[in-house]
């Protein structure tokens, strides 16, 4: 059953019975991987059914690190045609890109105001940024989780589905967005994070979390002959040195895959696994299988988008017309109750 808004509260919200609004978006980093589809694009794909959807390409966020210029355009291609093969649907969701709808930079602006810094230099991803890239300590870094804040609030969104590692932007959003109500009255909803049951995919290392930025990656639409290559890399039970002894399947990552790309036999896999029937090569071969085939069909939907050039562009285009009906109306509501104007 979808979720509708029972009542509304405050001006900026919501017409009782009318769908939640859902938002979430990327950095244009390019190719999806199995985490970020295991953690966030499904649910995206999925939320289509029983919300209205807003999704964005976060290219002004990705100016918070040194990032060569000349990248951005082509990252956002791919990662949208990944998503366009994964079934986000343009017709039925609003795809943009974030510096399309500048409204977004006014609004972190306003929102920057009632911001204690202490809640900025607290936030987890700022803190390992700094340790990561000391020579690069700009205020954009600092800024990022109020402009992430200014993201799912421009479009008063209700809920913002993410994998885990999200989870401290979407907690400093909600107190954002009270505080900001607080002072100047009641303009914001306040947002709820979405989760999947998979909201933390390990990467193929089996101790860091899948990223790009660790090159632990196994790629979503890559070719079969790709994943495979990735797939047989992956660590696994470390607490099995031999092929003859029992295996901890709950504990190998390898296996945990299976649980969502195998569904029908990763049970039959972990007990194999258990009593040593199998050894850590054939599960893999299987997992590396499995999750070609579950990619085949968006596999072959994006090479046919792939071969449509612009269509991307009028995906994004038609989005950020869209998108900037309910902008503007929360940047004057923003603003009067600043008293700005
Ligand atoms: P990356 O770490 O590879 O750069 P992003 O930070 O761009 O990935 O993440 C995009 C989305 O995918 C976010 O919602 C993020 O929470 C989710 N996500 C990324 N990696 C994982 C993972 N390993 N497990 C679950 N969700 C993930
Ligand atoms: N910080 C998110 C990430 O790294 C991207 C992002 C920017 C985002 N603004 C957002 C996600 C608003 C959800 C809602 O993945």
């Amino acid at each position: 059953m979808p979720e509708t808004i029972l009542e509304s509260s405050h001006p900026g919200a919501a017409t009782p019975g009318r769908r939640l609004r859902v938002l979430s978006g990327m950095q244009p980093t390019g190719r999806m991987h199995v985490g970020n589809y295991l953690g966030a694009l499904r649910n995206w794909v999925q939320l289509q059914d029983g919300y209205e959807c807003i999704f964005f390409v976060a290219d002004y966020h990705s100016l918070t690190e040194a990032t060569d210029p000349a990248s951005i355009r082509p990252a956002t291609v791919e990662m949208v045609l990944d998503w366009l093969a994964a079934g986000i649907d343009p017709e039925r969701s609003t795809a943009f890109l974030q510096s399309d709808l500048p409204e977004v930079a006014e609004l972190h602006l306003l929102l920057s105001m009632s911001t204690p810094l202490g809640w900025l230099e607290r936030v987890p991803t700022y803190k390992e940024k700094v340790a990561q890239f000391p020579d690069n300590q700009n205020y954009g870094l600092l800024g990022y989780p109020v402009l992430q804040a200014a993201d799912i609030l421009l479009p008063r969104a209700d809920r913002v589905p993410v994998g885990e590692d999200q989870a401290p932007h979407i907690e400093l959003t909600r107190e954002i967005a009270r505080r900001f109500n607080h002072l100047f009255g009641q303009v914001f909803p306040e947002p709820q994070g979405l989760f999947t049951e998979t909201p933390r995919v390990m990467g193929t290392d089996g101790v860091n979390k899948m990223s790009k930025s660790r090159g632990n990656t196994i790629g979503m639409l890559d070719s079969p002959e790709q994943i495979r290559q990735a797939v047989m890399t992956m660590v696994t039970d470390v607490e099995r040195p031999r092929r003859a002894d029992p295996g901890h399947p709950e504990r190998c990552n390898v296996c945990s895959l299976h649980r969502f790309f195998s569904p029908d036999r990763y049970e039959e896999i972990w007990q194999g696994e258990r009593e040593a029937r199998t050894g850590c090569v054939e599960v893999k071969r299987w997992l590396a299988e499995a999750i070609a085939d579950h990619f085949a069909p968006m596999r072959e939907r994006r090479a046919e988008l792939a071969a449509r050039p612009g269509v991307v562009d009028e995906v994004l285009a038609e989005g950020a017309r869209r998108a900037r009906v309910v902008a503007q109306e929360t940047i004057a509501l923003a603003r009067e109750a600043c008293g700005l104007g």
